[in-house]
């Protein structure tokens, strides 16, 4: 156990926050010592637990000295301004996912860091999830020979849950490709080997009550010459969880008999303004915190195909088929939830060890997110400019 934890500073301590509170709480590798948050009422419950300062602005928590790193999780269109300002400052960043809404604001911030020298993790996505990292080791290990094809599928309801209004407005960030594409393109790119060539997609916005997009299909290719398959829908009703074993994305048991649950509880709202309410409401402070879950976290069914078998993963382990024989690899039990991305920040900061989802990682899963809308909308494949491998050598385009 580490003598010596990461100093964390939180922007931002609303529901990305509580969904990283048990690895916070547990996790010896980081200690939160101060925050910035606009509500009293989130200052005074972080005071009371963690103890050190809190602030009401980002400016205020750069300038605290006993912060060495911060953990940017204000919502997507603050992104840049909170990294430039602790980059400014000297401090490492973990800044939750998408890094970005806009390519621009993507490559200043990657550069501000680098100008600042201090590292920019993007995360949590759950390409940091257990079974994920498992399943890497094993395509390194050649369980599967050569990765061809990955074909994944997340049925939620992402759309339904209680929303700002600038979750809806797709030019603000809104809808499921930059919130929860993110979260799949980084997946697939860690176990593809990152560098992406092109992406063909198509989007759907069926619902005008939440007029942004709720779905999407997307294919992309990759340098090394495997493809990609991504179905995603948030429209709350097949529930792809159901296909794993009732273990939600979190890690927990899900109740099956609380089907249109989210669709009910929206129902009963009476404006964008009590919406809103609502999901302030879930925020620290304020509102009920997560449990300990049983599982690790997923993303949805995901199949890994190579020359000499397929990958399965789940929330327990990964499955191999091989030529020869099925085996399963079962994941270590979930000691501390997102324990990963802890360990990255400290061997970052601590090692000088970078995770794959540096900066220049989260700018290339964004850039697929908006080749995503760009293909939607004209019909035509997107070629990508801005990737990187999973050890972070750029491609040709960004070389030049
Ligand atoms: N990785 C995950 O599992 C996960 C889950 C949810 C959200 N997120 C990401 O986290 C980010 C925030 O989303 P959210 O759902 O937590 O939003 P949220 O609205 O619940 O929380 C944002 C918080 O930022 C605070 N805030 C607003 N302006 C601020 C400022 N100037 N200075 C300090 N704090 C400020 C708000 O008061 C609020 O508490 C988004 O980028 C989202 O994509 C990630």
């Amino acid at each position: 156990m580490t003598s010596d934890p990461i100093r964390l500073g939180v922007v931002g301590l609303g529901r990305a926050f509580m969904l990283m509170l048990p690895t916070f709480r547990a996790d010896p590798r980081v200690a939160l010592v101060a925050a910035a948050a606009p509500r009293a009422a989130s200052r005074k419950a972080f005071e009371k637990e963690f103890g050190g300062y809190t602030y009401e602005t980002i400016e205020d928590l750069c300038a605290d000295t006993s912060v060495e790193a911060i953990y940017v999780a204000t919502p997507h269109q603050m992104h840049r301004d909170h990294v430039v300002a602790a980059a400014r400052a000297g401090k490492h960043i973990l800044v939750d996912k998408p890094l970005a809404i806009s390519l621009d604001d993507g490559t200043a911030m990657v550069k501000a860091c680098r100008d600042a020298g201090v590292h920019l993790i993007v995360g949590p996505s759950h390409s940091f999830d257990g079974p994920v990292v498992q399943a890497k080791c094993l395509i390194d290990e050649g369980a599967i020979g050569a990765v061809h094809m990955i074909n994944t599928w997340n049925f939620t309801d992402f759309l339904y849950r209680p929303r700002r209004l600038e979750e809806l407005d797709t030019k603000q960030g809104g809808g499921v490709v930059f919130s929860q594409g993110a979260h799949q393109i980084d997946i697939v790119r860690l176990l593809a080997g990152g560098r992406g060539r092109n992406v063909t997609a198509m989007t759907g916005q069926w619902d005008p009550r939440r007029p942004t997009e709720g779905a999407y299909a997307a294919l992309m290719s990759f340098e090394s010459g495997a493809f990609a398959a991504f179905t995603y829908s948030g429209y709350a009703h097949f529930d792809s969880d159901e296909w794993m074993e009732w273990i939600g994305e979190l890690g927990h048991l899900k109740d099956p008999a609380q089907y249109g649950g989210a669709r009910r509880a929206l129902a009963t709202i009476a404006s964008a303004r009590e919406e809103a309410a609502l999901k302030t409401a879930r925020t620290f402070g304020a509102g009920a915190e997560p449990s300990m879950p049983d599982h690790h976290e997923h993303f949805g069914p995901i199949i890994v195909s190579g020359d000499r078998g397929d990958l399965r993963l789940t929330p327990q382990g990964v499955h191999v088929y091989g030529d020869e024989a099925r085996t399963f690899h079962p994941a270590a039990p979930v000691d501390v939830p997102r324990s990963e991305v802890a360990k990255a920040l400290f061997d970052a900061v601590r090692c000088g060890r970078s995770p794959a989802q540096t900066g220049a990682w989260g700018l290339a899963s964004l850039e697929v997110c908006h080749a995503i809308l760009q293909s939607a909308e004209t019909g035509l494949p997107v070629n990508l400019r801005h990737q990187v491998s999973v050890t972070g050598e750029e491609g040709p385009d960004d070389r030049s």
